[in-house]
Order: C-alpha cells, then structure tokens, then sequence
C-alpha cells in the first residue's frame, strides 16, 4: 500500500452484473413493482429477471494471477458490497484518492433500471453496487501497458479509468466524474385501466408487459380484467401479473343489462379508462356514452375497411395485399371511432386466415400499448366532434 503514488493508474475490469451485492434492495424493488424472477427483465427483454440478476459472478483469479506473480500490480480491490466508494479507499493510504471517468467503462443497464426504479442517488449507486466494475487494480504508470496486455491475454478487457491523486483532508478518496444516470422522473398518478377480454389475451398481455415495465414509467396501471367468458387463458394471464379478475357472463342478460353490470364493476375498481382486447361483444350505445372518449379497441384490419366480425377471411376474400390492424377510440358504430395507431402488414400469396392473424397480432401487441399511453398520458383525446385531439 506505501508504494502507491499520484499518478499512479487505474485499472477496471468489467463485472457480469451486480454480482452478489444489494439484494435487499433488488428483492424490495422486484416485489413493490409487482415483477419475479420470471417476468422479463425490464433493462433486457432477451432475458428474464432471474437470469440477469442470478448472473454468476466473475472469478477474476485466471485474470489477474499472472501480473500479480510478476509483482506488476500494487493493489487491487474487489468491488463488492460497499460499491467503488467503500472499496478501493480500503487499498489507498488516507493521504491519497482516485479520481475515475465513467465515460471508460460501460454502466451495465441494470444499474440504470436500479436507479430509475428505486429512486437512488449517484452516490447511493456507488457505495452499493459494482456499477459494472468487478475488479480494480492500481499499477504503476511505467507498468500499464504490461497489465493490460497481460490481463487481454486471458480475455478480459481492462480499461484504463482514472488516476491515483493526493487529497486534502475530508475530501473524498473516491471522485467519478462524468457518471450519467437517467433522469428520475417525477412520480405521477397513473390512470387507471380495465382490460375486457373473451379469450386468449394475447394483446391483454402486451398491455401489462407495457405498463408493468418499470422503464417505460407508463402513464396507465391495469387494475382490473374482466371476461365475459369463464377459464380463457387472458384471465390466467391477469392472474399470474397479480391484477384482479372479474368473470360476468353475459347469458341471460340483455345488452343494456350485461353493459350497466360492467360499468359497475369497473367503477367500483376505479377504472377511468377500458381497453377492449379480444371482447367478442359490441357494446351498448349507452355503455359507449357513459365511457365517452375513453374507452379504446383493437381491429384487426386497416379500418375503415373490413369492419366487423372475420376481417382476415374478407381480407383474403377481396384479394387486399396490405392489412394491418388499428387502435381506435369506441363509438356507437361499430369499428367507426377516431383512429389512434395503425400498423400494415402484406398478405402474401398462400396467406390463410391463421397466418394473417398470426403476423397481424405481432403488430397489434405493437400499437395497442402505444394507443393507450397516449390516452393515458393525456397527449390525445377525443373532441366534441368524435375526433382526435393532439395535445402539445
Ligand atoms: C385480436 O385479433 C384483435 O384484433 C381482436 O380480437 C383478437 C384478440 O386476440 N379484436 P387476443 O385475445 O388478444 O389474443
């Protein structure tokens, strides 16, 4: 530690992600957000939590054993619990500090997820976790490039990422210059959202992936699912995202009956707005007054054309070669409301029903939760003539 002098270099070896460290914090953060380790992880959709935040820590011995051997290397501090702040102060004299530039090393995004999501301080960041450091070593400037060419031939990639400095007294041993954290945006209120289904719920669950992500801080919050139809897979898909379920079966109801039935249920939820995903039903003219402006569908088809029930078999049945699908706003005509989100798709010689609406719901999951954080946000509303309002 006595042969540590300013100037001296420093050397940072990347981690695999946070390591064994803060997990009281990750766990908090996973159940408050309603998320597990199956969900994807919001920093990653290629992977789910789980696997990202059980990501085997790095063994940096193979690395590291061949420069110590050759006394090339004059500390090294593991970053572990206590992050860059608490870690490398415990190689350094007290007279001496590191001043680090975050700009030579890459911030593992699951630190910006951890920082968004669990409101945390830069400094906060760095006395708990890695911030994608695993190791860092303090070599003389005369020996650099040896160490770095040694620890690339077992196939790390060091970094040079700052210098040793003399510090006065109370000042920080440990100063990172350029670390850039994303914003933290004000908490706001979310809207609240019921989803009616009758079936598989593959767009419901496009809805929740959007809005449970904790990066896209979506503006609306489904509270409530509800199926006309008892068992389909979109109530199980509700259930395992932790969002209450309702069943209401509409036989031996009439329209006006079944649709009050629903405007109650919602209402006691708190539901501001509806999103139709799949609802094999056409909703009463009254049931659309009292959700004026608020309640959202999806068609699986370019409206206007091929309103109505088997839009992919009339889409084939009139030879169209572009379909698509549209989010729109509900009114008493069926498949009539303001158009928010479209998207197209070609049919393609051979097409068929199942495989028109195969492709077609990859763009439906696409638009739907765009359509609704609009609505949701406020950015778009429906104006007294049926039209959509662009807001900004
Ligand atoms: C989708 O094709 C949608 O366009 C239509 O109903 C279907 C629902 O599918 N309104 P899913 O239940 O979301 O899988």
């Amino acid at each position: 530690m006595d042969k540590i002098v300013p100037g001296d270099v420093v050397i940072g070896i990347s981690s695999s992600g946070v390591h064994s460290n803060g997990y009281s914090l990750i766990r908090k953060l996973i159940e408050v957000k309603g998320l597990s380790l199956s969900s994807k992880a919001p920093f990653d959709e290629s992977q789910t939590l789980g696997q990202a935040l059980l990501m085997p820590t790095k063994i940096y011995v193979k690395a590291l054993l061949p420069a110590i051997k050759k006394n090339l290397v004059k500390a090294i501090a593991h970053i572990t619990g206590g992050g860059l702040t608490e870690n490398i102060p415990r190689v350094l004299p007290a007279t001496h500090g590191v001043v680090l530039d975050a700009n030579k090393w890459t911030l593992h995004p699951v630190f910006n997820w951890l920082v968004a999501e669990g409101r945390m301080s830069a400094s906060e960041l760095l006395r708990t976790f890695n911030c994608g450091l695993g190791m860092v070593l303090i070599v003389g400037e005369d020996k650099k490039d040896d160490v770095l060419e040694i620890i690339q031939n077992s196939g790390e990639e060091p970094t040079v990422i700052g210098n040793v400095k003399l510090i006065n007294e109370g000042e920080p041993q440990v100063d990172v210059k350029n670390l850039k954290l994303p914003l933290l945006h004000p908490i706001k209120t979310r809207r609240k959202v019921g989803v009616l289904i009758s079936g598989s719920g593959t767009n419901l669950q496009a809805l929740i992936d959007y809005t449970q992500n904790p990066c896209n801080q979506s503006s609306a919050e489904i509270v409530l699912v509800l199926s006309n139809i008892p068992d389909v897979e979109g109530l199980k898909r509700a259930e395992r995202a932790n969002i209450p379920t309702r069943v209401l079966s509409h036989k031996g109801l009439k329209r006006v009956e079944f649709d009050r039935a629903v405007t109650k249920i919602l209402q006691e939820a708190g539901v501001e707005l509806i999103c139709l995903a799949g609802f094999m039903r056409i909703v009463s003219a009254e049931f659309v007054k009292t959700w004026q402006g608020k309640i959202l569908n999806v068609h699986p088809a370019l409206l206007p054309a091929f309103k109505g029930m088997d839009a992919h078999k009339q889409v084939l049945e009139m030879g169209a070669r572009i379909t698509g699908c549209t989010v729109h706003l509900v009114e008493p005509e069926v498949d009539a409301g303001a158009i928010i989100e479209q998207a197209a798709v070609r049919v393609e010689v051979g097409d068929t029903v199942e495989t028109l609406q195969e492709r077609v719901k990859v763009l439906e999951h696409q638009i739907f939760p765009k359509a609704l954080e609009l609505l949701a946000s406020g950015k778009i509303s429906r104006g007294e003539d049926g039209k959509l309002i662009w807001h900004e």
